[in-house]
């Protein structure tokens, strides 16, 4: 794979990241006072997770940091966003701080600092404290009001070195899937508690970013959503009108109220469900964005189908598109007309590719290397898209690659592989895979050409 990338559009200053999160790397969920989440009690159920797996150890990097900021280093980054265990800082949810759990994330930002990378810190990436799920989690008002506590709380221990910060990580995840189709925690299969939580998630942002602000000065605040192209699977009208209610339940419920354009009313008339609305919510909702954050996997194409759940569709299967361990479809060009919509439908002033990978069947060689092709292409094609979108006008200042380390997948359990890094789970040895290499050449020839430049 030597196609070269033309990254001159990328600013000099471009953040060139990894990413994880809490629950999915970090193990150790009963030291130190963390109390169970949501993802605890989901993944240790029966019948949830490929092969019963579950994150009580997972990369254990509660106990490897340091070899893993010696691994990102070693890439060449200069950027990482990891996530706050909400359970680790505040167990009952609310309430009483573990000092310990705000420790651990204290030294682990003094540590990337001491490497030179910048920390950008996610305070929500699923792993609702099951203290808060028993007493109704994100269908019940209560929980954004916590969420902005426990947000106050990490911005004043940590906002004195960490800048960037991120409401949450893909709402859609929390409660379409979480709430509605069942498959992650906590698992309920319900349309009003699906279209309450994901009411709340947006309010506990909103009121997050306030509490974040007022803690941190000169703190950028964001939110990541995981965004599709979708397309319709014929140009028959019920099928045009299909994929309409998939952009909107996929994208636009997501970004629409955040930039002050309220819920999109044809999604309303879809869900059928009141939103839980008080005085001033759409304000909150709508609280100012230094930036916007983009995790694109995949497009989807679909068909109507009134006999589905919401939103009334059937996903199709493109003949001859290549697809990942995930079977999940390859199409770069996606984030880059991803970029370019949050740029000029959204008018988003600053971006960030804040996730991109994929997950192949790894093979790892007698001599312990992994040679991953198939990830390297799909890297430099959708790095090369992001630089294009640049290049057209997307205020782009970073990428994050998806992930540091394999890990644990939530639903899907260590069987897919996503990391510029393989584990070996039963020893824990790192070893950077042929993607990681790459990757490292690519910020390299990047760093040369802003060099040359300046
Ligand atoms: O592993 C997840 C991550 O937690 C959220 N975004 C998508 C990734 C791959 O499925």
């Amino acid at each position: 794979m030597s196609e070269r990338i033309d990254l001159a559009a990328l600013p000099q200053d471009f953040l060139w990241g990894t990413a994880t999160a809490a629950y999915q790397i970090e193990g150790a969920v009963a030291e130190d006072g963390r109390s169970p989440s949501i993802w605890d009690t989901f993944s240790h159920t029966p019948g949830k997770i490929e092969n019963n797996d579950n994150g009580d150890v997972a990369c254990d990097h509660y106990h490897r940091w340091r070899e893993d900021i010696d691994l990102m280093r070693r890439l060449g980054t200069n950027a990482y966003r990891l996530s706050v265990a909400w359970p680790r800082v505040m167990p009952g949810g609310d309430g009483v701080v573990n000092a310990k759990g705000l420790d651990f994330y204290d030294e682990l930002i003094d540590g990337l600092l001491a490497a030179g990378i910048t920390p950008s810190v996610t305070l929500y990436h699923w792993d609702l404290p099951q203290a808060l799920q028993d007493r109704g989690g994100w269908p019940e008002r209560a929980t954004a009001e916590h969420f902005a506590t426990y947000a106050s709380v990490v911005a004043e221990r940590l906002g004195d070195r960490v800048k960037h910060w991120t409401t949450l990580n893909e709402p859609l995840c929390s409660a379409w899937i979480g709430h509605l189709e069942g498959t992650m925690a906590p698992g309920w299969t319900d349309l009003t508690a699906a279209v309450r939580a994901s009411y709340h998630l947006l309010l506990g942002h909103g009121l997050a970013a306030g509490a974040i602000r007022a803690a941190v000065p000169g703190a950028e605040v964001g939110i990541v959503n995981n965004l599709s192209t979708v397309y319709a699977a014929t140009d028959r009208p019920e099928d045009v009108a299909a994929a309409r209610r998939m952009d909107g339940h996929t994208n636009r419920w997501w970004l629409d109220p955040v930039h002050g354009r309220g819920f999109p009313e044809d999604m309303r008339e879809v869900y059928g469900v009141e939103l839980p609305e008080q005085p001033g919510d759409m304000e909150t909702i709508a609280a100012p964005l230094d930036w916007l954050g983009l995790n694109y996997y995949f497009p989807q194409t679909v068909a109507d189908d009134l006999t589905a759940p919401v939103p009334h569709v059937r996903t199709v299967r493109r003949l001859g598109v290549p697809r990942t361990g995930m079977d999940w479809e390859v199409e770069a060009d996606g984030i880059e007309t991803l970029l370019l919509r949050l740029t000029e439908e959204y008018g988003a002033r600053k971006l960030y590719v804040t996730e991109n990978g994929s997950a192949y069947p790894d093979v790892v060689r007698p001599d312990g290397t992994v040679d991953d092709p198939e990830r390297q292409a799909y890297l430099v094609q959708h790095l090369a898209a992001c630089a294009s979108a640049a290049r057209k006008g997307a205020p782009l200042a970073g990428y994050f690659a998806w992930s540091l380390l394999d890990n644990f997948e939530w639903a899907y359990g260590y069987d897919k592989r996503f990391g510029l890094v393989h584990v070996d789970y039963a020893t824990q040895v790192r070893t950077i895979k042929g993607t990681g290499d790459r990757y490292a050449g690519i910020i390299r020839e990047h760093r040369q050409g802003a060099a040359e430049a300046a």
